[in-house]
């Protein structure tokens, strides 16, 4: 078996310090299995799954990590690694009839899994919506709707009565921008639509939820931090001529500022118009005040760096791929700077609360080999990515906390079980979970942490 490599992260850098919060983070319909069971609904993730060709290999998630079935041993999974806290998120289509009245088979469920993390003293980061919509919003027009906003906020406010008390912190949304963007402009994912008009008027209405769901929170559960997670990235030029350089600000706009100006300033950027003439949606009086309520924390993902050149119409596209830079299985390229680079960008342009970084991570094509699974790039890569957190801490960005997706292979979305983003291996034929040197890696690293003096 070969030697496991060591997470090298200096005694004296902020992430070894045991205040700096270390998790591992899921998603309901990536890991939960079970889709018909114990009175779920149907979910916008479950049709278009179901939709020829949208998936790769077809997969579903139908049964994906069967966690509905192995939470215990999965908690016991959590503990075994030593981290502070665990981020998962709730199914909206397990816990809340087509009438809005409560499921109490799905609320059992996530009541038994938050009282076993807190009974092993594991925090408990919670996000509400992890893109998987309850399908009868959708064939009301989903998010595109602004009913749906009220309709989170009703489900919001339905989980945060039942679940008070054993969260430590709650996201209302995990990743607006793919919400909208995939999952209304480009398709790639659910709901399958094609029409930027509908996606900025989807990612209001996702704001809207956002915001009318931080008063329910805070009136049911005023113990708890409350926040939202949001993906963000860098891209550069290709060359530095001036319309590279346009679109690579355009593209940056449109990944980060599109969702976060709104947030934090109360109001969309106006690059974002000028990309995508003609698309503005429809803003009732009061809804940036409400969109822009403050936050006890703001919750980063963040994976890779893109290029990007001009596309000759005001616009930018991907440039092609460079075979001189490192990627991963998903072909994204690793640039740990541009954590850093986000990090001290979003610090200046806004005040931000204290900030967790929800996600980062990366996919391989693991296997089981003499029963461990040697997976050194993804030790470098959580190595590197965590001294770019360190790196912004020390400019002065409040970084709190760190979470890797994901704890175990899972249904990575359109790409289905082929793209492999756990520390944790998962055999998909027989649920044998086996850790990667990555995951001894993290442990180790946790259990040295723990067991050094404090200065
Ligand atoms: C993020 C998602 C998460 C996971 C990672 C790889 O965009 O929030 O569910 O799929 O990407």
């Amino acid at each position: 078996m070969q030697a496991v490599p060591a997470l090298n992260i200096p005694a004296n850098s902020a992430i070894a310090q045991p205040e700096f919060l270390m998790g591992v983070a899921t998603a309901s319909y990536q890991i939960e299995g079970a889709a018909d069971e114990d009175g779920r609904l149907q979910s916008i993730w479950d049709t278009y799954c179901d939709e020829p060709g949208r998936v790769l290999h077809g997969d579903t998630g139908d049964v994906a990590c069967d966690h509905y079935h192995r939470w215990e041993a999965d908690v016991d999974l959590i503990a075994g690694l030593g981290v502070d806290a665990y981020r998962l998120s709730i199914a909206w289509p397990r816990v809340m009839d087509e009438k809005g009245q409560p499921n109490p088979k799905g609320l059992t469920f996530y009541k038994n899994l938050l009282n076993r993390l807190n009974a092993k003293g594991i925090q408990t980061y919670v996000t509400l919506y992890h893109w998987d919509l309850p399908q009868h919003l959708q064939d009301k027009g989903g998010w595109a709707n602004r009913e749906t906003a009220y309709a989170f906020a009703e489900y919001a406010d339905l989980v945060s009565r039942e679940l008070a008390g054993k969260v430590t912190a709650w996201a209302t949304l995990n990743e607006p921008w793919c919400s909208a963007y995939l999952g209304y402009a480009e398709g790639r994912h659910a709901p399958g639509i094609t029409d930027l008009r509908q996606a900025t008027q989807a990612l209001h209405h996702l704001l809207l939820g956002h915001g009318l769901a931080l008063a329910k929170l805070k009136a049911n559960d005023p113990g708890a931090k409350r926040g939202i997670v949001c993906n963000t990235g860098t891209f550069k030029p290709l060359t530095d001529s001036a319309a590279d350089q346009d679109a690579a600000h355009l593209a940056y706009v449109q990944q980060n500022y599109w969702v976060f100006d709104p947030l934090l300033l109360g109001n969309y950027p106006k690059d974002i118009f000028r990309l995508w003439p003609g698309t503005e949606p429809l803003v009732l009086a009061g809804d940036m005040e409400i969109i822009s309520t403050p936050m006890d924390f703001f919750g980063i993902n963040y994976y890779f760096n893109s290029v990007v050149e001009s596309n000759g119409a005001g616009g930018y596209k991907e440039a092609p791929h460079s075979d001189k830079v490192e990627r991963t299985q998903m072909g994204w390229e690793v640039y740990p700077q541009g954590l850093t680079e986000i990090l001290v960008d979003f610090h200046q342009r806004y005040r931000m609360p204290p900030i967790y970084i929800t996600e980062n991570g990366m996919a391989s094509d693991d296997s089981v080999v003499n029963g461990g699974v040697a997976d050194a790039q993804r030790v470098r890569f959580l190595e590197n990515h965590l001294m770019a957190v360190d790196t912004a801490i020390k400019a002065g960005v409040d970084v709190r906390g760190y979470f890797i997706w994901s704890l175990m292979d899972n249904f990575e979305w359109a790409y289905g079980y082929e793209r492999r983003f756990g520390i944790t291996h998962v055999d998909y034929a027989t649920q044998v979970r086996t850790p990667k040197h990555s995951s001894l890696a993290v442990q180790a690293f946790l259990q040295q942490r723990k067991q050094r003096p404090a200065d």
